[in-house]
């Protein structure tokens, strides 16, 4: 069912009450990747040029949700987020919920903004605690719900704070609508052929989203660390090589219901290796079986050329996850063709969807994010996507 959208209600006069991700990283106060907070632009300027007045809330980080911790301070993002309106962007308080932050949200403006301190400084918001939900959703008369990253999270900001304003309007702002519709067009009427490519450290996190995609997609393509376990699991050798020997069962069960779908389940054939888990470790090519005493850190040159010349081919891609340690320099290129060869796809024609974590990041290192269809800024949200999950934070929204 399509959700209303922040842009089409009347906000004039109105206290908007909206949950962003500006889940960032910071190094000495200031916010090194804005992405989150650029790509909440559009909804945020759609209620202050339409005269709203506008009470931001995220989280940042896991704190210990004792009180304030100077460290996640959401205060870099008010500074950041105001440079990128021209505009004063407040922070009342270092309490979400305490008389400061419930007078500044009562004292706004029309046209005006403020940001409320990280909301899990309080152990509640996690919890979905309903009083501290009741607390909260007190500063708004409409809410809105504009933090794609987030959503497959049950916090109190998510789900308790729309109930408890249940009756008044909820919506969805223009970040989730456009991640919403890019992932699940893509999954509901792909173009042909549709290839997914997963990679990444660890099986266990993307056996939900194996599982329900290989019957949609044409082929699946799996690098990184999660490989290896595939590759064990097929008798292969591995050397020393990350292996999640309690996964080997799900993995071969993968296997037989790719091939009893007829399916392709594309598996690196050759490696770049090391000798130890080092950014300075001589890399070492391995063809087939990984040599005992070598760890396989990334695809190699024959993988490459065969990954890409499937991506190449393809109508929609949905990518998850590297194909090494991109972050290391010998061990980045297997990443880097993905990147480059979903480049080439897009510009013939392709549809082409990053779903957010590492692979976003690697995209930007790269500098290639805006030559691809769309860039997720959900590493976890897209992936429940990915495995057929709904969000409870965006169901409970106003139907369009
Ligand atoms: C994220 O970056 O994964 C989101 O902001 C959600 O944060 P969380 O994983 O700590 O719940
Ligand atoms: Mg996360």
């Amino acid at each position: 069912m399509p959700k209303k959208n922040i842009g089409q209600v009347d906000v004039s006069g109105k206290r908007v009450l909206m949950r962003v991700d500006f889940n960032v990283p910071l190094k000495n106060g200031e916010v090194t990747d804005d992405l989150r907070i650029r790509m909440a632009v559009p909804s945020i300027k759609s209620v202050l040029d339409r005269g709203g007045r506008l009470v931001l809330m995220s989280h940042l980080g896991r704190p210990s949700g004792a009180g304030f911790e100077s460290e996640f301070s959401l205060e870099p993002c008010a500074k950041r987020l105001s440079e990128l309106l021209g505009k004063p962007v407040k922070f009342p308080s270092h309490d979400c919920i305490d008389g400061s932050s419930a007078a500044a949200a009562n004292m706004l403006q029309n046209g005006e903004v403020l940001l409320l301190e990280n909301l899990r400084c309080h152990k509640a918001e996690q919890k979905g605690d309903a009083g501290f939900a009741a607390k909260v959703s007190a500063m708004g008369d409409i809410y809105c719900n504009d933090a794609f990253g987030t959503c497959h999270r049950a916090d109190a900001s998510m789900v308790a704070v729309p109930k408890a304003m249940g009756g008044k309007p909820r919506l969805c702002g223009f970040l989730v609508e456009k991640e919403i519709k890019y992932l699940s067009d893509a999954l509901a009427n792909p173009k042909r052929p549709f290839v997914v490519v997963l990679g990444g450290a660890k099986v266990s996190d993307k056996l939900p989203a194996i599982e329900f995609l290989l019957p949609k997609a044409d082929a699946i393509i799996i690098g990184g660390a999660m490989a290896y376990t595939f590759l064990k699991a097929q008798g292969k050798g591995v050397g020393s090589s990350r292996v999640e020997e309690d996964k080997l069962g799900d993995a071969k069960r993968i296997l037989d219901l790719a091939a009893s779908l007829k399916k392709t389940l594309h598996l690196p054939s050759d490696h770049v290796c090391a000798e130890k888990f080092e950014e300075g470790s001589a890399p070492k090519n391995a063809t087939g079986d990984i040599p005992a005493g070598l760890m396989g850190l990334d695809i190699g040159p024959a993988t490459r050329a065969a990954f890409g010349a499937v991506l190449r081919s393809a109508k929609t891609v949905v990518w998850n996850g590297p194909m090494g340690v991109f972050e290391w320099a010998n061990f980045s290129e297997g990443t880097k063709s993905v990147a480059n060869a979903l480049v080439d796809a897009t510009k013939a024609g392709a549809i082409t969807i990053v779903g957010g974590g590492d692979s976003a990041a690697a995209a930007e290192e790269f500098g290639i994010a805006d030559k691809l269809s769309h860039v997720s800024t959900g590493g976890g949200a897209s992936l429940e996507m990915l495995s057929g999950h709904a969000f409870e934070s965006v169901a409970l929204l106003d139907e369009a």
